[in-house]
């Protein structure tokens, strides 16, 4: 895996800078949004990958494709709908097995009907719940695909029962179960906004209301070829000074049609869009009967605006409208399909408001394009909500509305200005991930401020925590959810229950908002900043700051993540001093896990000498300090540290020492049951142990370097699902030595203190930490220690990769990164061994 790192990221680095150039010469609009944003690349600090998981509860029944979540806090269920199925599940714990559940699937004559309208009767020809709302005080409004026949049912929410009678869903919900949807219940009436039928134009639409209104379809479409992501109502009357009326913003990717000069080539053009109506609509009287007289739509600029694809929205604050903000998520997308980014960018609602009362664009039919509209528009402004300055004008309701601004709505449904993001730029860029949604919540801090959090779901089954701060994102922790990998489809916030539900294709998943114990010094806990944890001094913990009572104790820093901690206090027990003892000439490896993937490895020899990587002899990487040709003057205290953010934590401490070379033949106790065996014999055993190990080191590694260039530049799932090995099962044994010696003559090395530890080996595997001193190698090696030897080395690889955001960042900065990697570093040296020593005698002895 660490191989073809070097390549990878070589290659990455170009390709990125390509596509930057080409990009940043090509882009158009926006003031600040060409700037490249390298630097908004964020790492995220820690990575939990499944097994490290703790806290989380599962649920899992008889279906698939658990996409649909609605949660209700007052009653603590969380309602699923899936593929032929619905469940209400315990929001306290989705998994404790006492869930209800409807079967709702289509009949057999139905899915076999759908089959022979040419669907994937695999995928498609089943009833894929895609709507699931609370209708009144006793019913869920639920509908189905329902193989390409949509039915939707009214679901009594105590007895949790379909209806015997269903009713006609074609107006409701889509047919495809891939096809972009969003629906709301406001007052009893259904806002929908997919494409309907088979083949139909999309259309945001109002249903079960007494004035049924949808989208203009001509002389012109209002919509194109639309794929809703997420809708909102944002309640703008509450307090309105005005008068004002509640509106439903949607946000989908359409197709621009014959728009502006940049994009006239590409016929096909996507672009992101934001649109709303008023909820009081009820249409227009002769013009525009039956159809929104409020409708109108913007474009919804992030990053790269020609490249970028809407994936996932989410509003905060939605209750009072003054506040309210919209997260939204992107892919970048470009003809290489190898390359992998995301971008998450924050609207206020004041700039969506803004775009609505700006400029119109028209369609100026002789140029058959987009252009702004620079003539006169009437009055009441068109698109516009009845205010009570409209009332007191005698529009009491739209149907009031002159004709001539009816008219004008038919004709410019669409605003000349886009809407750019706050800060006019990205909060975070992030290459590798494909954001396929997101939530978010606010979350109050014991000293007072409130920050947005935002849980972003991956298209791998990852889930990425990020708090937002100022003009960027600070990604807490990245954590693996789904085993297998999947798309994360739907995302659900319980704050009552503290609670993140993940909907994927296999599972829901329940997990902790916040997992504060999981920091155990005073600096964990304040470099996470994650606005949920506070260091306790008096229990001498990190915790929920909601949880505590004295608040006013509590130790966080979320704006710098490095202040507050009393260092003389921050301090734990130390490690535990390791002792390695070692032949002159050999590499010993000193293994030290940083388990921040933001901290920078910083070594001290005899507590003040800082390491430099490549020079000496040490090679300073992720994992650890790999000393290579060990001379006397290596001998000393070596702590690791890690430096994060400007405070310094001890994480190892080892006390190396250097013998001179050719040893003894061991005279000493242990010896001597290994001196039953002929000392050539030994000789070939170990050599026979260290040469098959080497080359299935180097058979893995190939092997790895194959699979991941494969996998091309897409290659984390590969990464992580290499971590397997667990980091558990895998430190119980480490790869302790690489001796370049191979000890043949009998002369003891005895420095005064050596008792003889690693006399007789070139390649040990020592279970454990701890003294040297191993027993000689027994006779005949039993091939599981090879295994156990060659398990450990993916779990150091997975810690790499996990770490290996560090190293992007190192050579970013300039900085030689030097060998990133021990696995790398070790196959080379065994490599070398291989041709030089190791197997000569092995082809000496094998005659
Ligand atoms: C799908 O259709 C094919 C061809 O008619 C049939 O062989 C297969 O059994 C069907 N699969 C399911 C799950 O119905
Ligand atoms: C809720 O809606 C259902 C279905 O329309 C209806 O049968 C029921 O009476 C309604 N309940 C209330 C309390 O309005
Ligand atoms: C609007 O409502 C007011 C009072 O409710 C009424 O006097 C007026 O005639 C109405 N105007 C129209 C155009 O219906
Ligand atoms: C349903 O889940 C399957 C995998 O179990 C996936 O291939 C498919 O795309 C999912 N369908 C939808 C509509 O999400
Ligand atoms: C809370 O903690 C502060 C600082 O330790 C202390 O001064 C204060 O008395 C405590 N308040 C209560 C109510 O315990
Ligand atoms: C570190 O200390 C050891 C004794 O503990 C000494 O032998 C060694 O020379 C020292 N190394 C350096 C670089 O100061």
């Amino acid at each position: 895996m660490e191989l073809p790192f070097g390549a990878e990221r070589k290659m990455w680095g170009r390709l990125w800078s390509l596509l930057f150039s080409f990009l940043t010469a090509t882009a158009v609009p926006g003031p600040s949004l060409r700037r490249p944003s390298r630097e908004l690349d964020a790492t995220p600090r820690m990575t939990i990958s499944y097994e490290e998981l703790s806290g989380t509860r599962h649920f899992k029944g008889q279906a698939q494709n658990y996409s649909t979540l609605l949660l209700e806090e007052a009653s603590a269920r969380l309602l699923v709908g899936a593929r032929g199925a619905l469940f209400s599940l315990s929001a306290r714990d989705i998994g404790d097995g006492a869930h209800k559940e409807i079967y709702w699937e289509a009949s057999p004559e139905m899915q076999s009907k759908c089959h022979q309208k040419g669907k994937n009767n695999q995928t498609e020809c089943f009833n894929h719940v895609r709507f699931l709302q609370r209708l009144n005080a006793t019913h869920l409004y639920a509908c189905g695909t329902h193989a390409f026949q949509p039915l939707c049912a009214a679901i009594d929410a105590e007895t949790f029962t379909l209806p015997s009678s269903f009713e006609e869903g074609k107006e409701k919900c889509p047919y495809d179960p891939a096809r972009g949807f969003t629906g709301l219940i406001i007052d009893g009436g259904l806002y929908t906004a997919t494409r309907y039928e088979f083949r139909s134009i999309p259309d945001i639409r109002r249903s079960h209301h007494p004035h049924s209104l949808r989208t203009e379809e001509a002389p012109m479409h209002w919509l194109n070829d639309a794929e809703f992501v997420f809708s909102v109502l944002v309640r703008e009357s509450k307090a309105s000074a005005v008068g004002d009326d509640d509106k439903i913003y949607y946000f989908f990717m359409e197709r621009e049609e014959g728009s502006s000069s940049f994009t006239q080539s590409r016929s096909n053009h996507r672009v992101a869009r934001v649109a709303r109506v008023c909820k009081g609509d009820l249409g227009g009287k002769k013009i525009l009967q039956k159809k929104w007289t409020s409708f109108l739509k913007a474009r919804l600029i992030c990053h790269i605006p020609q490249y970028e694809t809407l994936r996932g929205v989410c509003s905060l604050d939605a209750d009072t409208s003054a506040r309210t903000h919209f997260y939204a998520a992107f892919t970048l997308t470009t003809q290489w399909k190898t390359l992998e980014a995301s971008a998450i960018c924050r609207y206020d609602l004041a700039e969506v408001q803004a775009v609505f009362a700006g400029p119109y664009m028209e369609y100026q039919d002789g140029a058959r394009r987009w252009g702004r509209y620079e003539g006169g528009v009437p009055e009441p402004r068109p698109g516009s909500c009845i205010t009570d300055s409209l009332r007191s004008r005698g529009y009491n309701s739209s149907q009031d509305l002159p004709s001539l601004v009816l008219d004008f709505v038919k004709l410019h449904p669409l605003m000349a200005r886009p809407v750019v993001p706050t800060r006019g730029r990205p909060l975070l860029l992030k290459r590798n991930v494909r954001y396929t949604h997101l939530t978010g919540t606010q979350v109050t801090t014991p000293a007072g401020p409130t920050y947005d959090l935002l849980f972003l779901g991956t298209a791998d089954g990852w889930i990425h925590k990020a708090i937002v701060l100022g003009s960027g994102m600070h990604i807490i922790e990245e954590t693996q959810v789904f085993r297998k990998p999947q798309p994360v489809e739907n995302l659900v916030i319980s704050l009552m229950q503290h609670s993140l539900y993940v909907g994927g294709s296999s599972e829901v998943i329940q997990l902790p908002l916040s997992s504060c114990s999981r920091y155990r010094s005073c600096y964990d806990c304040i470099l996470a900043r994650d606005p949920y944890c506070s260091w306790d001094p008096s229990t001498h913990a990190c915790v929920a700051g909601t949880t505590i009572a004295n608040r006013t104790a509590l130790i966080q820093d979320i704006e710098r993540g490095n202040r507050g901690c009393d260092s003389s206090r921050n301090t734990g027990p130390p490690p535990p001093l390791k002792t390695r003892s070692v032949l002159r000439g050999d590499d010993v490896l000193l293994p030290c896990d940083q388990p921040s993937n933001l901290a920078r490895a910083l070594w001290l020899l005899n507590g003040s000498k800082g390491l430099t990587d490549g020079q000496d002899g040490y090679r300073v990487g992720v994992d650890g300090l790999l000393v290579t040709d060990t001379q006397p003057k290596h001998s000393g205290n070596y702590g690791c540290y890690a430096e994060e953010n400007g405070l310094r934590t001890l994480l190892a401490s080892y006390h190396l020492m250097v013998r001179p070379a050719t040893p003894a033949p061991a005279p000493q106790a242990p010896a001597t049951h290994g001196a039953q065996l002929a000392p050539d014999m030994r000789l070939l055993y170990v050599l026979a142990i260290a040469a098959l190990g080497g080359l299935c080191l180097i058979l893995a590694l190939s092997l790895l370097y194959v699979a991941c260039l494969q996998g091309g530049s897409r290659g984390r799932q590969r990464k992580y699902s290499l971590g397997r090995a667990g980091r558990a099962g895998g430190s119980a044994v480490q790869l302790q030595t690489v001796s370049g010696q191979c000890p043949g003559e009998d002369d003891d090395g005895d420095d005064g203190e050596g008792t003889g530890g690693l006399e007789g080996s070139c390649l040990q595997i020592i279970p454990g930490e701890g003294t040297p001193a191993p027993p000689p190698p027994p006779p005949p090696p039993p091939p599981a220690e090879l295994t156990n030897g060659l398990v450990a080395l993916p779990s150091r690889l997975r810690r790499m990769n996990g770490n290996s955001y560090v190293l992007l960042r190192q050579s970013n900065n300039g900085v030689p990164a030097g060998p990133c990697s021990f696995a790398e570093e070790l196959s080379r040296i065994l490599e070398k061994r291989k041709h030089t020593q190791l197997v000569e005698q092995l082809d000496e002895s094998s005659v």
